[in-house]
């Protein structure tokens, strides 16, 4: 589905990415994870179409994408992208900002179906859906965001670090969410600091260190790597 080759990337003349190369297929559940500064969210942002690659090329479905502007690869490519800072909007309510997730959507009853949808999925959200966004829980944004990432229906779905800054149970409740939606058939390219946990729900996943693939390959077996379990895993 998703096929990065060969991409340089960076900002101004600071070049972070070298020759990345990665690929997820339909209904995969992948990792990217590394330290930090290593170039994970900038190889997100620029598969998001947020930073044009210097060289290289990504394809969705055989069809390039490198270079297409962050709202073209979002509306035409059914890739949704829930950055690090999650973007929401404080003075708007839960369900507001949900319905801003799904402007790619002009149909009104497919919104609504939307909703349902993400509601069924954080039952804490349908709860909450008049508060105003600003006033939620950290745990609760994050889960907002990922709520609203979906509600386009996507096909491809970006998470950057999704339990950042949460308490364990509230981690744990979004790789449930992440997991849910694997299971619904959305394919997940997910960056993780949490290495430990990111390696067991996953099904294949690549390390990058200093802006360059250093290993890839089934989750479980990069589990039991020297090098993740001495860099990553503290064994
Ligand atoms: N907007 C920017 N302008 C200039 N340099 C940047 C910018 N964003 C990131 N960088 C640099 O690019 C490198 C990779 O950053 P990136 O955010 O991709 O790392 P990361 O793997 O996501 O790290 P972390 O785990 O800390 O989130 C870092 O050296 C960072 O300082
Ligand atoms: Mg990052």
């Amino acid at each position: 589905m998703l096929k990065v080759s060969e991409i340089d990337a960076g900002y101004g003349f600071l070049q972070v990415l070298w020759g990345v190369s990665l690929e997820v297929h339909e209904g995969e559940f992948v990792a990217l994870v590394g330290p930090n500064g290593a170039g994970k969210s900038t190889t997100l942002r620029t598969i998001a179409g947020l930073i044009e690659p210097m060289a290289g090329e990504i394809s969705i479905n055989g069809d390039p994408i490198g270079g297409m502007p962050a709202n073209l690869v979002i509306k035409e490519k059914g890739i949704s992208y829930i950055s690090e800072s999650l973007n929401l909007f404080s003075d708007m309510s839960v369900e507001e900002n949900l319905l801003l997730g799904a402007y790619t959507i002009r149909d009104k009853a497919q919104q609504k179906e939307s909703l349902a949808f993400v509601y069924d999925l954080f039952h804490r959200l349908a709860e909450r859906k008049s508060q105003l966004a600003g006033t939620l829980s950290g745990g609760e944004r994050k889960m907002l965001a990922i709520a609203r990432g979906i509600m386009s229906n996507p096909d491809l779905l970006l998470v950057d670090e999704p339990s950042l800054g949460l308490a364990p149970n509230l981690t744990h409740d979004v790789f449930q969410a992440l997991l849910k939606l694997r299971d619904q058939g959305v394919t997940i390219l997910l960056v993780e600091q949490n290495v430990n946990t990111t390696l067991h729900i996953t099904d294949r996943g690549y390390v990058i260190e200093k802006g360059q693939i250093i290993m890839e390959g089934a989750s479980k077996k990069l589990l039991n790597n020297k090098h993740v379990q001495a860099a990553y895993l503290g064994i």
